[in-house]
Parts: C-alpha cells; structure tokens; sequence
C-alpha cells in the first residue's frame, strides 16, 4: 500500500533494470506511476501496486521525482524531448549509462528548461537493486540530491552522490568497469597458464582473490604517491626494474607454456616506455605518467 507521506515516484523504462527500481520504490511505499514503450511490461508491478501512466506526460506529471532508465540517451531523448516542458520544477535521475559529454549536455537542457538533472550509473544487476551493499552513483545539484536521497536510497545501501560536476558518475562508472576488466583478464591469464600445469580455476581462485588485498596495498600507497603531485614516486615495495623483471617471467611462461601472450606482452610495451622516461628505480605509481598521456 503506497504511504501518501512519502515522495511520489515515476520510473521511465522498464527494461530489467527499470523493473527492479520501480520494484523498490513499491517496497519502500512509495507512490510509484510506472510508464514503458512496451506497455505489457507493467504488468507485475501495476499487480503490485503502480500506477501505468498512459503517456510519458501523465507519467512525468505524477511525480516529483521521474527516474529513468532506457537503453541510451537517444531513447531518453526520443521520451523526454516531446515532454521537457512538463519537467519544470521536477527532479530527473537519469540512470541510464552514458558518456560524461551526455551527462553535461544534459545538464545544460535541464537547465534551460527549469528543472534539476541527477547523472546517475548502477553498478549492480536488477536481482542485487535493493541490497545493502549494492552502489548506485548520482552526480549533480546536492540539493536535488538531499531532496529525494531517502527514495534514492532505497534502490542500494551504497548509494552514493559523488558531487555537482554531473561527469563524475559516469567517469565512475568506466573507472570502476576498467578495474574489472583489468583484474578479470589478469585471472584469467593466470587460469589459462596454470591449466597448463593441471591446476583448475577453482584452485586457483582462492590464491587470486586474496592476492587482491596485496594490490589493495600497493595501490593505497599509490593514491597517495600520485596525490602528492610531487613526481617522486617512491619505490618503497618494489621498483620499476623490478615489476619489469617479474613482468618478463609471466612473458616468458605465457610463450613457453603456448597460451596467449597478448596481455603481458602489452604491459611489457607500457613498462618499458615507464622506463625509457628515466623511472626505473621509482614505484609503479610512475606509470601514471603514461597512462596521463594520450597514445602517440
Ligand atoms: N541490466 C543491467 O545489469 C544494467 C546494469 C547497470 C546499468 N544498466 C543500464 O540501464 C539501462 C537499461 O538497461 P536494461 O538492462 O533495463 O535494458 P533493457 O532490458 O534492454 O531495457 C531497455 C529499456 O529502454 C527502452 N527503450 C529503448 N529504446 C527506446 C526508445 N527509443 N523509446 C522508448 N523506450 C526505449 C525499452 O523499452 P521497450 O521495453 O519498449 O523495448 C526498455 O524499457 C542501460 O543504459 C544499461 O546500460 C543496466
């Protein structure tokens, strides 16, 4: 039973992933009017409880706060252009994906057109919306923000508002999916080279997950190295000879081993650029020098 108290609701897009946001709205009791291209996905939670609105319009009309969530900023604009003028005065929580010039641009529409823009990005899947650990980014107005937070929050417990520059969700989000396609292709090629010894991927795992908390270290002092603005780059783990030395080996047993040698044969590339500009006794923060300038 929706609670008139509480912030009324509308969720564009019911996609997966807009399904499961509108699903927690209607935990939360929030009065919640639901629109979609496809009407039919509604179903379940007009059963629940939601309001179908019959058009964007009536949709964007039934609530304070409208989040959407479609494929790409084409589909919000193709749903959104023919109705900004019923935005004014709302809050929009874009949190469909998209590019940090996306998110500036629309921010600059919304506020031509009188009403506040949250960028936002999910980095979580429709079964995990709700849980505490799951994050959700905003980026934009903190008052906007600080308006509907409680309503916001309810869709994860790590739900976070990053600041006003409305880039800094969706930078987050490539930030975040590059750490992982990072660490998942290094687990990979680490499978791949032990199956070559007999060893499964299930014995490996252990080993691996819990090798990250000794990158979890490296990468603290990093912050820190990098932060200090001052180019020293320390080595007090290892130095750049030494990270290179180590680097050649997994070359070397990638070819000996026959399994692809793409990636650590990319790194060597990447490493021994580090080292041509004169940091071979500093940490491997240095290459952030590299990964600063853009590809000659
Ligand atoms: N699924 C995930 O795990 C996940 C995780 C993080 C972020 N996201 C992001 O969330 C967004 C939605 O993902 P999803 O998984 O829900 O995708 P999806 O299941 O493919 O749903 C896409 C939604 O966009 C609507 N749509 C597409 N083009 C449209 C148009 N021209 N006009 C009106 N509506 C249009 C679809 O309407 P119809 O139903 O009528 O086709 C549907 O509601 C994406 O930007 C995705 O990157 C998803």
């Amino acid at each position: 039973m929706a609670d008139k108290d509480l912030s009324s609701v509308a969720v564009v897009g019911l996609g997966l992933m807009g399904q499961a946001l509108a699903s927690e709205f209607l935990k939360g009791n929030h009065p919640t009017t639901v629109w979609n291209r496809s009407a039919d996905k509604a179903a379940d939670l007009v059963s629940r409880g939601a309001v179908l609105a019959k058009t964007p319009a009536d949709a964007v009309a039934a609530a304070g706060l409208v989040v959407v969530c479609v494929s790409d900023d084409e589909a919000l604009h193709a749903v959104l252009d023919p109705v900004a003028d019923r935005l004014q005065g709302r809050v929009v929580a874009n949190l469909t994906s998209g590019s940090s010039d996306q998110a500036r641009a629309n921010a600059a529409w919304a506020q031509e057109l009188g009403f506040s823009y949250l960028d936002g990005a999910i980095m979580t899947v429709p079964a995990l919306v709700g849980a505490p650990d799951s994050v959700l980014f905003y980026a934009g107005p903190q008052e906007a923000y600080d308006e509907h937070s409680a309503a916001l929050r309810l869709l994860g417990g790590g739900t976070t508002h990053l600041g006003e520059d409305h880039a800094l969700a969706s930078l987050y989000d490539v930030s975040l999916l590059g750490v992982m396609w990072g660490t998942l292709n290094s687990y990979l090629q680490g499978v791949a080279l032990l199956s070559t010894a007999g060893v499964k991927a299930s014995e490996f795992l252990p080993w691996a997950t819990r090798w990250v908390d000794v990158v979890k270290v490296f990468a603290t002092d990093y912050a820190g190295q990098i932060d200090s603005g001052d180019a020293e780059y320390p080595a007090r783990d290892a130095t750049m000879e030494v990270h290179f030395g180590a680097l050649k080996h997994l070359l070397h047993e990638s070819e000996a081993q026959g399994i692809n040698a793409e990636l650590p044969r990319f790194v060597h590339g990447l490493m021994e650029r580090t080292l041509a500009g004169g940091f071979d006794q500093n940490s491997y923060a240095s290459m952030i020098e590299l990964f600063r300038t853009p590809e000659k």
